[in-house]
């Protein structure tokens, strides 16, 4: 107990200090996520351009974050619309920010099967492009990116879900597979490699610790990595949910994956209030989309749980990065519920410090 702290707050030792969390009391107000994370590993979080311009966010990413990604930015649709036009503004300067304040910056993503541009798979017949095509495409599109950014992106999205939903299936049968079959994947991380030697290359996934497809992300991994494919890592994207996942699946999830002896990132964390739905559907009229106590006293366990976790685990895990800023806006508003409100995130609508953040932030460093 700070007894100084005490004496300064009220002179008297009043329940309302005596009760209040030391953590709270001893405090730096400046004091965010990174610096209680220094000794562990990065924090960070994923942003749009117009975030940073916004000074009551950007203020907040800066107190609290020491690296960002782009949340949409660098994705091949928004980046590269046409096949001999690039669209850099939204991007650039989101690694502008992280330059003049010293953030790092994770790539997202090279290759994916959404937010890819309209021209991609096909010819000037409308017809699809031949293997030959796509993979030349595919090279311009990862050496160009990768390339301008080049020193100032130490870690890229490679490869982005190429994992099928249907748990008796293996590669996703996207057009990237239906065209090139699974060579796609080894070229994707080739031309990376090729264009930053230096850079960290991720292949990155979600339900990463749901054992059926954790097996599958496994044996692809296992298959590059054997295959001499340079992948260092894995990125867990951690849409997990007060559900899921348990101790026990998110342990044994980062321990297969270590095993390959590659590094582990929590890629693209939150937290929802409610059960995963895998169609989308509209709100039904009525639908309570109110964030509890009980959703709250919930979120606060599920997050100092993963957070207990990743700590026990820091030999592998090089870095914890949230799926937007606040509950004020965040993409499973929308998703996969449309206009239903969600709460995933560690500060809420007015962009202050949830409970749950004092969960992450307390416990045994
Ligand atoms: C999401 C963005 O947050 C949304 O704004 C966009 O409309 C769709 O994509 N997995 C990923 C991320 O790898 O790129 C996705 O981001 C969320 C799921």
């Amino acid at each position: 107990m700070n007894f100084k702290l005490l004496i300064a707050c009220c002179g008297f030792l009043c329940g309302a200090c005596v009760v209040a969390p030391a953590t709270a009391q001893t405090d730096s107000p400046g004091k965010g996520l990174k610096d209680y994370y220094k000794n562990y590993f990065p924090i960070g979080v994923a942003v749009s351009p117009g975030s940073l311009k916004r000074p009551d966010a950007s203020a907040l990413i800066l107190r609290e974050f020491n690296s960002i990604t782009p949340e949409n930015a660098m994705k091949m649709g928004p980046i590269h619309p046409k096949e001999n036009e690039y669209y850099w503004k939204d991007a650039d300067s989101i690694v502008a920010f992280a330059q003049r304040n010293g953030l790092k910056v994770r790539g997202h993503n090279l290759c994916w099967h959404e937010q890819t541009p309209d021209w991609l798979f096909k010819n000037a017949d409308g017809k699809l492009v031949d293997k030959e095509t796509l993979l030349k495409r595919l090279k311009d599109h990862i050496t160009t990116v990768v390339n301008r950014y080049k020193g100032k992106i130490y870690a890229w999205d490679v490869v982005n879900e190429a994992i099928d939903d249907d748990s008796t299936k293996f590669l996703r049968n996207s057009l990237w597979y239906q065209i090139c079959g699974e060579d796609f994947i080894i070229k994707a991380f080739e031309y990376a490699h090729a264009a930053d030697p230096k850079a960290v290359l991720f292949y990155n996934d979600y339900n990463t610790e749901r054992p059926e497809k954790r097996d599958r992300v496994y044996r692809l991994l296992k298959k590059l990595n054997d295959a001499g494919v340079p992948v260092d890592a894995v990125g867990l994207q951690a849409h997990w949910s007060i559900y899921e996942p348990t101790q026990g699946e998110l342990k044994a999830a980062i321990e297969k994956f270590a095993s390959l002896g590659l590094k582990i990132q929590v890629t693209e964390l939150d937290m929802s209030v409610y059960p995963w739905e895998k169609n989308m559907r509209t709100k039904k009229p009525g639908e309570n989309d109110t964030y509890t106590p009980e959703l709250q006293a919930k979120q606060m366990a599920q997050y100092k749980m993963v957070f207990d976790v990743f700590r026990q685990y820091k030999k592998v895990i090089t870095g914890v990065t949230f799926w937007n800023i606040s509950d004020r806006e965040t993409w499973l508003d929308d998703y996969p519920v449309p206009g239903r409100k969600n709460y995933p995130l560690l500060f809420d609508t007015n962009l202050q410090r949830k409970k749950a953040y004092w969960e992450v932030v307390r416990g045994d460093f």
